[in-house]
């Protein structure tokens, strides 16, 4: 492939950098379903991210309508217990509304080190994946709240804990509300030694 000097400031890197920049964590979203193939395409964009040994250790589950029945039911319950009926209930309601569910998960390693990196690599991909989704105009929000801990929640998936964890419960859809954020400025995360 022949390869060009890249240049500094060209309309497609400012357009990339838009993108960084201006995908946020969606709270509400549209109704609209996001069309399957859009999300196996952005898995399949996904998992291009950076991997020390090329472990790949991510699965990604799209949850169906019985599963997702099932989610609100654990969470209910998850609530229920903290938090009593009336939180429960409204935590349940406002789950029931999110349109895409996703969720993604690192094979579990005895090697501390290799853990961390194949963690490491399965954030990576969960970020390509949100950007890719932003890119169509999808907005996404990455939990991991209590749920993604709970050993029924591994049962609905039919994940074996042994084997794998969850990176993180993964609602998607078409935004209603893009919400605003702000980040300290680069000089002060941005240290250039001599
Ligand atoms: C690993 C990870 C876990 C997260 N878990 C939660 C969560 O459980 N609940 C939540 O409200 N947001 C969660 N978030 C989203 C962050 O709160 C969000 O990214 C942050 O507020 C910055 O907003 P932005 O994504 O719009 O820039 C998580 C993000 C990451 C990377």
């Amino acid at each position: 492939m022949k390869q060009t000097a890249p240049s500094y400031e060209t309309k497609a890197l400012r357009e990339f950098a838009e993108v960084l920049r201006e995908r946020r964590t969606i709270e509400l979203f549209l109704q609209t379903p996001v069309p399957e193939k859009l999300l196996y395409e952005a898995v399949d964009a996904a998992i291009w991210a950076p991997n020390h040994h090329v472990t790949e250790p991510w699965h990604f589950f799209t949850l169906g309508e019985e599963a997702r029945e099932q989610c609100l039911d654990l969470c209910a319950a998850i609530v229920v217990e903290k938090k009593g009926e009336k939180a429960a209930r409204f935590k349940r309601q406002s789950w029931s509304e999110k349109p895409g569910w996703l969720v993604v998960t690192c094979q579990r390693s005895q090697d501390e080190l290799l853990q961390q990196e194949d963690y490491a690599a399965c954030c990576a991909a969960v970020q390509n994946l949100l950007l890719y989704l932003w890119k169509a105009g999808i907005g996404s929000k990455w939990t991991t709240g209590d749920i993604t801990r709970d050993s029924r929640f591994l049962d609905i998936l039919g994940i074996d804990e042994a084997e794998s964890f969850v990176v993180g419960l993964i609602w998607y859809g078409y935004p209603k509300l893009t919400p605003t954020q702000s980040r300290k400025s680069v000089e002060d995360v941005f240290t250039e030694l001599p």
